[in-house]
């Protein structure tokens, strides 16, 4: 095996980037992220949205909640891979946020009956949500919130759904435990909380800005 003359890191980084676009974007992805860029929105990065949707092919998800539609980048992943009868439940605070989300998943060729935007404070809508009724649920809105946000999704999920939540590195500083910002710091002591729940099991990936998946346990 021949290996290159450069540093670790260097080498990381350009293996990095060649995993992120190695599976080709559809059209209407491409542009939610041009939209989304417009906006000021980061959406998933290409490696997540295509984690997201493999992880919703695996399980055949039948219901899935999204917090953080963005315009949809995500939600466009999740839809691919669902169980072709199943229902994305998207949650954002900002209405012109669902109108651009709502024309990527029409242009994608979704029909309206496989998702519902639900436009709204997430933390509200959520606890109008029915306990272990959802496959697997997306965080990826505010970081302070997140703790909150997952105890929410553990209510929802059923057993064996997944908890997936974006941002879970955001870039280095989660992992610079020197930085006691308020957002790195509640990332990091949500990854803590999760990693000490021996009913999931979990993996913390870094792609995208970084994903932290957790799988809840079937009963005994
Ligand atoms: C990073 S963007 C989501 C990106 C999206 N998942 C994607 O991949 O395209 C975060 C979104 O969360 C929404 N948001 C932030 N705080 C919220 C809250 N408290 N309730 C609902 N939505 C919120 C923002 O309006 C924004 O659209």
């Amino acid at each position: 095996m021949s290996r290159s003359s450069q540093s670790p890191a260097a080498a990381q980084a350009v293996s990095w980037a060649y995993a992120e676009e190695f599976f080709p974007q559809p059209d209407a992805a491409r542009q939610a992220r041009a939209v989304s860029q417009r906006l000021g929105l980061e959406p998933v990065s290409p490696g997540v949205a295509q984690t997201l949707t493999l992880l919703a092919r695996l399980i055949s998800a039948q219901a899935v909640v999204e917090i953080g539609t963005g315009v949809g980048v995500a939600s466009l992943a999740l839809l691919a891979g669902m169980d072709p009868n199943g229902v994305l439940t998207s949650i954002d605070s900002e209405a012109d946020h669902h109108q651009a989300a709502r024309a990527a998943v029409a242009q994608a060729g979704h029909p309206p009956r496989r998702h519902r935007f639900i436009t709204g404070r997430a933390l509200e809508v959520l606890r109008q949500l029915m306990d272990s009724a959802y496959d697997l649920v997306l965080i990826d809105a505010e970081p302070l919130d997140y703790p909150e946000y997952v105890e929410q999704a553990l209510r929802l999920l059923r057993p064996g759904g997944l908890l997936v939540l974006h941002h879970a590195l955001l870039g280095d500083t989660v992992a610079k435990e020197s930085n006691l910002d308020d957002e790195p710091l509640i990332v990091r002591e949500t990854l803590e909380a999760v990693r000490q729940l021996d009913w999931l099991t979990s993996a913390l990936w870094p792609i995208g800005d970084g994903l932290l998946v957790s799988v809840k346990s079937e009963p005994a």
